[in-house]
């Protein structure tokens, strides 16, 4: 595979509607979209799709851009910072652990953990709109003496070997072209003994690659979140064994824990609720009529209301896809590193001659 993250990692000059062209031929039929092609540029895929939603994503989630398992007694917000506590307490979070944030976004987890553990968090984000951002944040919360964010590719980290204490992820690792690639690489900077805990976004036993519905609705839903592909939870969980973890957790919480609400309670419609009219698609279209507007004005960017249009279909088919169970967004899990294992089984497998 070409490593498209390295040119990905320079600043990009293009404007924002030529940027939305380039990614809407990633997933068109007659332009370059096709899996391989996702595959081979998901670097790319993914830093446009935060150039063009990340404010969109401020706006709607707030500066933790991650589902969770909702509890009722808790609202929203307030499940949101229970499930990031526990990315802390599995991967034992405290003074003096140097940790990292996988796909870090603009930092709400990494901030909140960091002040509530007093762990040294390092951001990794390939997305140097989002670093930025990010960065201020940090700065806001008088934490750049203890954390910082680091412009990478978390397929290729910039760490030595075996010199991390804990790694987390949440909703990032999707983004990944290919988990065991991912997992050798996790592997090779954590130090013997340490623990990684991940939120990943999976397609379940249900989901049938033959059914063209199934098909489409994926599609949309990948479109509409900037994802090369999507995994089974099945070839997750291979894929971490074959990487030389222990397995410690491994869960789909959107089916395992009864929390009262489904994780697709905030994106979708509840008919008569007045809060939710925003995200009824005839409201939807409205607010893209205006937008049209607003650019012909020059006032928001080219391709504005193309990219909201964009994010309110990719969420009606994030909870299309939890309502028919084909999907889910909360298989969580747990690994260690063997403390007898100190370097990367792929280097080990190349010594002794296998492949
Ligand atoms: C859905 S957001 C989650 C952000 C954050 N974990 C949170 O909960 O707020 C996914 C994040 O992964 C980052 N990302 C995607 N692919 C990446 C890659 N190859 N290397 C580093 N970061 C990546 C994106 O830029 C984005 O910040």
């Amino acid at each position: 595979m070409s490593s498209p993250c390295k040119g990905e990692l320079a600043n990009s000059p293009m404007e924002y509607g030529a940027k939305l062209d380039e990614y809407r031929d990633w997933f068109s039929e007659t332009g370059d979209g096709g899996d391989e092609e996702r595959r081979a540029n998901y670097a790319a895929l993914s830093s446009r799709y935060y150039d063009l939603a990340t404010i969109f994503y401020e706006v709607g989630w707030g500066r933790s851009f991650h589902f969770a398992p909702l509890h009722r007694k808790l609202g929203r917000k307030g499940s949101l910072r229970h499930y990031e506590r526990r990315f802390a307490e599995v991967t034992g979070l405290a003074e003096g652990v140097v940790a990292l944030d996988l796909g870090c976004g603009v930092g709400g987890p990494l901030i909140h953990l960091a002040q509530t553990t007093g762990a040294d968090i390092i951001g990794i984000n390939n997305n140097s709109f989002q670093v930025r951002r990010g960065t201020r944040y940090l700065e806001k919360a008088e934490l750049e003496g203890r954390c910082r964010f680091v412009l990478a590719d978390f397929m290729e980290l910039p760490f030595e070997d075996n010199t991390i204490d804990a790694i987390y992820s949440i909703d990032a690792i999707p983004h990944a072209p290919d988990k065991e690639a991912l997992f050798r690489e996790l592997f090779r900077v954590l130090r013997p003994g340490g623990r990684i805990a991940c939120s990943d976004w999976c397609v379940t036993e249900t989901f049938d690659a033959g059914k063209a519905e199934h098909r489409a609705l994926l599609r949309k839903l990948e479109m509409g979140n900037g994802l090369p592909c999507t995994a089974s939870c099945l070839q997750v969980k291979q894929a971490l064994g074959n990487s030389g973890f222990e397995i410690l957790e491994f869960r789909d919480l959107a089916r395992e824990e009864e929390t009262g609400w489904p994780w697709y309670e905030p994106l979708s419609h509840r008919p008569g609720v007045p809060v939710d009219l925003i995200k009824d698609p005839r409201v939807r279209g409205w607010i893209n009529g205006v937008l049209r507007g607003l650019e012909r004005l020059r006032l928001v960017p080219r391709g504005t209301s193309f990219v909201h249009d964009m994010l309110g279909r990719g969420a009606e088919a994030l909870v299309k896809a939890g309502q028919m169970g084909i999907f889910t967004p909360l298989v969580f899990f747990v690994v260690r590193k063997p403390d007898n294992s100190c370097s990367n089984p792929a280097e080990e497998s190349r010594q002794n001659g296998g492949t």
